[in-house]
């Protein structure tokens, strides 16, 4: 065991070894920098394609949040190379912000591929950051894909209630979201939306409580033996329950709603 770990182990510092040369060499961010936009390009026309529904039916209340001019003023935050143009509603004027300079010259190309948008300008900076932009200047503010590379989300916040026109909410358009909703309710409901993470960490609890109220009936087996037993039954239930989750999240997202026409929910 400790020599298949070892082994796995120098295998991937071989394989890793190159990044960290370049990392090293400060190389690495530049190269990502360069590459990502290409693969960004060519990723986001399968996504688009695949969310194209999704982000019709999130995208088409934007006129509701027009400002006093009768335009409506968006700014999209980490804007890769500009997928989401094509759902925004004609006229819209559009600043974009990214702290990628490479994807300019994409962002230009989806620019012409829009004609119904209004571009403003784009600006190289992170959204923990936009200095650039005035308080209180924008009514949209759009980010997609981008919350998980962000370093300092809360500033990323803080940023984008700072640059959002203040706007007074209709009753029926008020925010009820989760911050009135307690901890207990929160579990349930995310037990009910992905209930194989509950029976994922129950089955854990328990084969772990099995295993160690067996520790003193093992007989002449090694403890050491006795704890590996238990380990590989117990992550073997959570990947277990995890691979079942994933297929059953393909099955009501992609599956059910293709063949059997039932509303995805
Ligand atoms: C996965 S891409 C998504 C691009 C685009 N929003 C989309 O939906 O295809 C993530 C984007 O976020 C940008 N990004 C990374 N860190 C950021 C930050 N701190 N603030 C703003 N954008 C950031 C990246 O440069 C990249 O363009």
């Amino acid at each position: 065991m400790a020599l298949t770990t070892f082994i796995m182990q120098l295998a991937l510092s071989i394989l890793a070894f190159p990044m960290y040369l370049l990392n090293f060499l400060g190389l690495w961010k530049w190269i990502c920098q360069k590459w990502f936009p290409y693969f960004l390009e060519w990723f986001a026309v399968t996504y688009n394609k695949q969310m194209a529904s999704k982000k019709q039916e999130l995208f088409s209340s934007l006129r509701e949040f027009e400002g006093p001019s009768g335009k409506l003023t968006l700014l999209e935050v980490g804007c890769g190379t500009g997928p989401n143009f094509k759902f925004y509603p004609p006229g819209c004027r559009v600043t974009c912000i990214d702290p990628n300079p490479n994807f300019k010259k994409f962002l230009i190309k989806s620019v012409a591929e829009n004609r119904h948008v209004q571009f403003e300008r784009f600006v190289v900076a992170a959204g923990e950051n936009m200095h650039m932009v005035a308080d209180g200047s924008v009514d949209v503010v759009v980010s997609t894909l981008v919350m998980c590379s962000v370093k300092n989300q809360e500033q990323f916040l803080r940023e984008v209630y700072r640059v959002l026109r203040p706007r007074k909410m209709s009753s029926e358009n008020q925010w009820s979201a989760d911050e009135d909703e307690g901890q207990l309710s929160r579990l349930i409901r995310k037990s009910r939306d992905s209930p194989f993470v509950p029976v994922g960490i129950a089955g854990f609890m328990t084969v772990v409580s099995y295993g160690l109220y067996k520790l003193k009936y093992r007989k002449d087996q090694k403890m050491s033996i006795h704890l590996i037993h238990m380990r590989v039954a117990a992550q073997g239930f959570v990947v277990g329950a995890v691979t079942l989750g994933i297929l059953y999240s393909m099955y009501k997202d992609y599956i059910r709603p293709r063949f059997f026409s039932v509303s995805k929910k």
